[in-house]
């Protein structure tokens, strides 16, 4: 670790304004919601951008930012806010033939009129694939938190969540149970070579599966139907199938890898193959040997024939643990990785999106030269504020779980949690709540950076309400349980 860093981590301590910052948080956080029909219905991306102005969308309610601003909403008890945000997503589903059953990316309402971007309009055209994936988990997390089963069960909401698992419950050419999508169909939506099996969807589609299971067992307890007893046993069937791809072909640690650089490669037939992908061991990268360390381990980006990604993606990691597709092992061998390559994810500002970011060479060729996507920047490798909590309430929940599992470990994660809060408390007032930062260490504003972005802000409220008021609320995201 360079010196000047490793001064700045030690300047890292508590702040005696700690109140005063949560404060004005709370007031910035009440500034973003906006309303539709004159009831709120969730917050807008961002308050102030300092040079796009009022042309770009910032000002459009955005589903996947709004994910932390729900679950906010929820340890409030503003259960009402939540409920509208679910209705008008659920209005909003595609009715087209070619997408039917997708939820937008965002919504606005312009003049009385609800418009909403499933790609359309946004650079670049993209299709974002993880909206429709949260909407089923903030639905069911809505209804275990309020106890609201009539909305659970309603047929507006049986009929939404099986209209999305017709997106994915079908035949395919693949044959496996992931779910493909094009390049830039979830948070990191500018090219980033991020196509296929990205984690952060895998994760999600479990997340999903997960979450309409719960969602349809609540309707079949109040109503039995043969139908819905098929759809759930599918639904159960492919949400197993797919953890257990996600384990053998995305989990690396130390030992995976020595298997992975002695197995043979070009096997045909339909004899055990020990390596389904026909990946070269030369495509594993020098620097995955320093960043497992001995006792390390990640779930890796992307695994494509001949091609895994191995960079390392946080939110994915971190909802990995949260949703429960990591064994309680996995997941403190993935906190001691973290602890290990803290100067790469936390440094300056927590946290890092992906490591390592891609190279010039990487950047003009697999990014078609994305100038926001310039190394070290954005998507490639900035670093998030608004990530941290994810990866705060991974570690508090597994804490909770597991109080007694690895305790000198699980304390030093803890012990780095809590520097990383106060590193926040500290810059981001400063930097008026900004999207993102940029450089080696994280320490620059993003040179494109929104300012009073809201998750910045809700996800900062977020840690501090686990951190400081309950941290037992690090169970509201836990979905192995569905309702007793
Ligand atoms: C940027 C981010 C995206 C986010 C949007 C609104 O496009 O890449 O993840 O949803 O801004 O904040």
């Amino acid at each position: 670790m360079p010196q000047q860093f490793s001064q700045e981590l030690r300047r890292v301590r508590p702040n005696s304004r700690e109140d005063a910052v949560v404060a004005l948080a709370r007031e910035h956080f009440e500034r973003t919601l906006v309303t539709v029909g004159g009831r709120p219905v969730g917050s807008v991306a961002a308050l102030v951008h300092p040079r796009l102005g009022e042309s770009a969308n910032y000002g459009e309610v955005f589903l996947r930012d709004n994910v932390p601003v729900m679950l906010y909403l929820l340890l409030q008890g503003r259960f009402p806010i939540v409920r509208h945000f679910l209705e008008v997503c659920l209005e909003l589903q595609s009715n087209t033939y070619q997408t039917r059953g997708v939820f937008p990316t965002s919504f606005v309402e312009e003049g009385g009129i609800l418009v909403a971007d499933y790609g359309q309009r946004s650079i670049g055209r993209i299709t974002s694939v993880d909206a429709s994936l949260w909407w089923p988990v903030l639905c069911w997390l809505y209804v275990k938190r309020s106890r609201d089963h009539s909305f659970g069960t309603s047929q507006a909401v049986q009929r939404g969540i099986q209209l999305l698992l017709d997106l994915v419950l079908h035949p395919s050419f693949e044959g496996t149970p992931v779910l493909f999508v094009p390049d830039c169909a979830f948070m990191i939506d500018r090219p980033m070579d991020v196509w296929g099996a990205p984690l952060e969807i895998e994760v999600l589609l479990f997340g999903c599966l997960r979450s309409c299971c719960h969602l349809m067992e609540l309707a079949q307890r109040e109503n039995e139907s043969r139908l819905l007893e098929q759809r759930l046993s599918l639904t159960r069937q492919w949400q197993h199938d797919l953890r257990s791809y996600l384990l053998k072909h995305y989990w690396v640690t130390s030992k995976t890898v020595q298997v992975l650089r002695r197995r043979p490669t070009e096997q045909y037939g339909d004899h055990q193959h020990q390596n389904e992908f026909n990946v070269q061991p030369q495509v594993i990268p020098p620097w995955l040997q320093d960043w497992l360390e001995n006792r390390g381990g990640y779930l890796i980006g992307n695994m494509r024939t001949g091609r895994p990604d191995f960079r390392f993606f946080s939110l994915g990691n971190s909802l990995a643990c949260l949703f429960g597709l990591l064994t309680a092992p996995q997941q403190r061998a993935l906190f001691r990785l973290v602890l290990q390559n803290r100067e790469h994810l936390m440094a300056q500002m927590p946290m890092r999106i992906c490591h390592p970011p891609l190279d010039q060479e990487e950047w003009r060729s697999r990014t078609g030269s994305d100038p926001k996507n310039w190394p070290g920047s954005y998507h490639n490798g900035g670093h998030w504020p608004s990530l941290l909590w994810f990866l705060g309430a991974a570690i508090l929940l597994h804490q909770q779980r597991h109080p007694n599992a690895d305790v000198l470990l699980m304390g030093q994660v803890h012990s780095m949690l809590e520097e990383c809060y106060w590193s926040q408390l500290n810059q981001l007032p400063r930097q008026q709540w900004a999207e993102y930062f940029d450089g080696p260490t994280g320490a620059w504003v993003g040179q494109q950076s929104r300012t009073y972005q809201t998750w910045t802000v809700v996800g900062f409220l977020l840690l501090h309400h686990l951190l400081r008021l309950n941290p037992g609320d690090a169970s509201l995201l836990d979905l192995e349980r569905g309702v007793a």
